[in-house]
């Protein structure tokens, strides 16, 4: 039970392999794409105790030997320090410039791993074997890299195409409930961006899908694959449609960082709960009808999901310093506040002339129902 969703990006393409048994299989495909039968493979802490075993089996069935290095789990390694460690692992490793590297784990690893990748050598291939829900479905695909530094998240980086995602779904039954469905923030993203079909097909599927049917999250995540593939294909650095994933992230970005990217928020809650004031947001200017927010909190509730500011625990700070915050995203274009916003349900577009009082008044009356 598997689908490939190719990447068509000419000399760069790729596919993304989306199924069942993928890591314990990961030898046979990788090793088309070796000069020689070593791997470096860079995982994190918590996915190496789970899951390196298998895939190192996996490996050594077709004789690939590997060397591994297993970082601290958490958004704390995507940064410079962890950088440096990796790259000077990946030298002492003696990788070279046609060999391969493996991300293993999830959008950390798969950010670090990809920007090491990309500045060892000018340049190796790597591979994105990505472990949480939302490293397949959006991480992994697409080719941005990087590291947070202390002026802002992802604000140092590359551009550099993996040459090959596995995403095994069978590795999200490890997943603990509260991050699957922070992934699965990503995965409804898609549907409200640009497939009201798929929307539907997630009011109706997503409660299965939560509870395991392999089946249902084979579909989502191929489906969440292809979009993301096409909006790639066609905009690969950014220039125009690619901001379109960026769907619920400036409200995202703000909240993460009111909350000190801890616990209290994780990414994919903010971009479940961003998606729903981006569309409140876009009902207020007229652009779309009443009934398209309900309908997006409708079935975030339903997934047992944060839908507001009011399911984010602590203090916030009020709706003027979040709106400050807001300027601080790195979608700022020319002092200009970037949002996504919707003329229904899959019917996103870029906006860069959003009233900031419009965004205030979203922001109160969100502060005000906590
Ligand atoms: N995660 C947004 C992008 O890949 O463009």
């Amino acid at each position: 039970m598997s689908n490939i969703v190719p990447v068509n990006l000419g000399e760069r393409a790729y596919e993304v392999r989306i199924g069942s048994g993928l890591i314990e299989n990961a030898g046979a495909a990788i090793l088309p794409m070796l000069r020689r039968k070593k791997l470096a493979v860079v995982t994190d802490q918590t996915v190496g105790a789970l899951h390196l075993e298998r895939l190192r089996a996996g490996l050594a069935a077709v004789g690939i030997e590997i060397s591994y290095l297993a970082l601290p789990a958490g958004e704390g390694t995507k940064s410079w320090p962890y950088l440096t460690q990796t790259v000077e692992w990946l030298l002492e490793q003696k990788v070279e410039r046609k060999d391969v590297v493996v991300a293993f784990g999830g959008g950390v690893i798969g950010d670090l791993v990809g920007f090491a990748a990309a500045v060892l050598r000018r340049g190796v291939r790597f591979v994105q074997i990505p472990t949480s829900l939302l490293a397949q479905v959006d991480s992994s695909v697409g080719g941005k890299t990087g590291i947070n530094t202390a002026q802002g998240k992802n604000l140092v980086g590359a551009f550099h195409q993996p040459s090959l995602v596995l995403a095994d779904i069978g590795v999200l039954e490890t997943l603990k409930p509260r991050d699957f469905l922070a992934g699965y923030g990503e995965v409804v993203k898609y549907g409200l961006l640009g497939d009201p079909l798929f929307f539907e097909w997630l009011e109706a599927e997503g409660p299965a899908m939560a509870r395991g049917d392999r089946a249902a999250r084979l579909k989502a995540v191929t489906r969440s694959v292809e979009m993301k593939a096409g909006i790639v294909e066609r905009d690969e650095t950014e220039e125009g449609e690619r901001a379109l994933l960026n769907l619920g992230h400036t409200f995202c970005h703000a909240l993460e960082s009111a909350t000190g990217y801890s616990d209290r928020l994780l990414h994919g809650e903010g971009v479940a709960i961003g998606c729903a004031l981006a569309f409140e947001l876009s009902q207020r200017m007229g652009l779309c009808a009443q009934e398209a927010p309900s309908r997006v909190r409708a079935h975030l509730n339903a997934m047992g999901m944060k839908t507001d500011l009011a399911d984010i625990p602590g203090d916030l700070p009020d709706a003027a310093a979040l709106l400050a915050l807001m300027g601080q995203d790195k979608k700022v274009v020319d002092g200009r506040l970037r949002f996504i916003l919707a003329r229904g349900i899959g019917e996103a577009f870029v906006a860069d002339d959003v009233p900031p009082a419009l965004v205030l008044s979203v922001l109160e009356d969100a502060l005000a129902r906590r």
